[in-house]
């Protein structure tokens, strides 16, 4: 089995570096190999590797940039999904594709479902949105995993630049009116190889799975733990986790709108793989360990 990573240097994209390894042949692309702006490039670089697999780690993830440049994130978030998508179609290859929580408006009481509806309130959201619609629609065989508030040791996150604030300064503010399930890159890679496997020996089906770790917290909540955390291995950081204020998302405005609930109800990829998600904090302990 052939498998092309695309986007092998993102957080997601390096840790599936390792786990797609025992799956069969893996040719690996970050965007100096391709450029997923370039149409023409994404078409010659399928026809050369002819893949079995495709997993498109890569993606626009700047958020906030993507509100006065939706036309840059559509391309690459939808555009060029599309493309692969059509690839994988006439081919009968395989497309694993990531999408987020953003494509919800956050509204909902409770975990969102799979078949709730989507109601994207950001460019990014809709950039997203409309490559989850081009993978459907194509009537490819595909995996869709909706993640949400991604971290790794690679590359730069939330947790990462928290962690950096906090010394550098006394005290650090963060919004406490928000609430995910951060998730590892680790625990995502793991997963999509136990996804792309049982999917190959017909124990999983195409579609939309919702991949998070368990459990939630808010920003202000996984700023506090993760800063606590890294006290006790020994970091010597200017603000406590008593120094960190929770603030309402209205005192941090931003560009482009996050929903106040992002929690994603993973019953059914834990059911179809009978898996047991690991508590946010699991992951965030492992980072912690791998930082100190
Ligand atoms: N990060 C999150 O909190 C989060 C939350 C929910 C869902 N997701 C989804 O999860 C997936 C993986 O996210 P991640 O956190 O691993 O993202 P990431 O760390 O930002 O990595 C994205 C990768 O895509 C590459 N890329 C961007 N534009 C490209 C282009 N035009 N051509 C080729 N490569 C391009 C980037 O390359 P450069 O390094 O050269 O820019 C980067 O290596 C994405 O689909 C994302 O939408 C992420």
């Amino acid at each position: 089995m052939k498998l092309l990573l695309i986007g092998k240097n993102g957080q997601v994209g390096q840790e599936l570096q390792r786990t797609l390894l025992p799956l069969g042949e893996l040719a690996a692309l970050g965007r100096d190999g391709l450029d997923l702006g370039d149409l023409g490039a994404v078409q010659r670089v399928l026809a050369e590797q002819a893949p079995d697999v495709i997993v498109n780690a890569s993606a626009y993830t700047a958020v906030d940039r993507a509100e006065s440049d939706e036309a840059g994130a559509t391309a690459v978030n939808a555009g060029a999904v599309a493309a692969l998508a059509a690839y994988a179609r006439t081919h009968g290859a395989l497309l694993v594709h990531y999408s987020t929580d953003y494509v919800f408006d956050g509204a909902k009481d409770g975990p969102y479902r799979e078949d709730d509806a989507t109601a994207p309130q950001s460019a990014y959201g809709r950039s997203k949105r409309a490559g989850e619609e081009a993978i459907l629609a194509s009537g490819c065989r595909a995996l869709v995993f909706r993640t949400s508030w991604v971290f790794s040791s690679h590359g730069g996150n939330f947790i990462k630049t928290m962690l950096r604030l906090a010394g550098e300064r006394d005290s650090l503010s963060v919004v406490a009116d928000q609430f995910g399930a951060p998730t590892s890159a680790e625990l995502i890679a793991d997963v999509t190889a136990l996804a792309i496997a049982a999917y190959r020996r017909g124990a999983l089906e195409g579609g939309i799975y919702h991949l998070t770790a368990a459990g939630a917290t808010s920003w202000h909540g996984l700023a506090s733990y993760a800063i606590e955390r890294a006290m006790a291995r020994g970091a010597q950081l200017k603000a406590g986790p008593a120094q960190i204020k929770p603030i309402a998302t209205e005192a941090y405005p931003l560009p482009a709108q996050r929903p106040r609930n992002s929690r994603l109800d993973t019953s059914k990829l834990c059911g179809a793989l009978d898996l047991q998600m690991p508590d946010w904090k699991v992951h965030v302990d492992r980072l912690i360990d791998q930082l100190s």
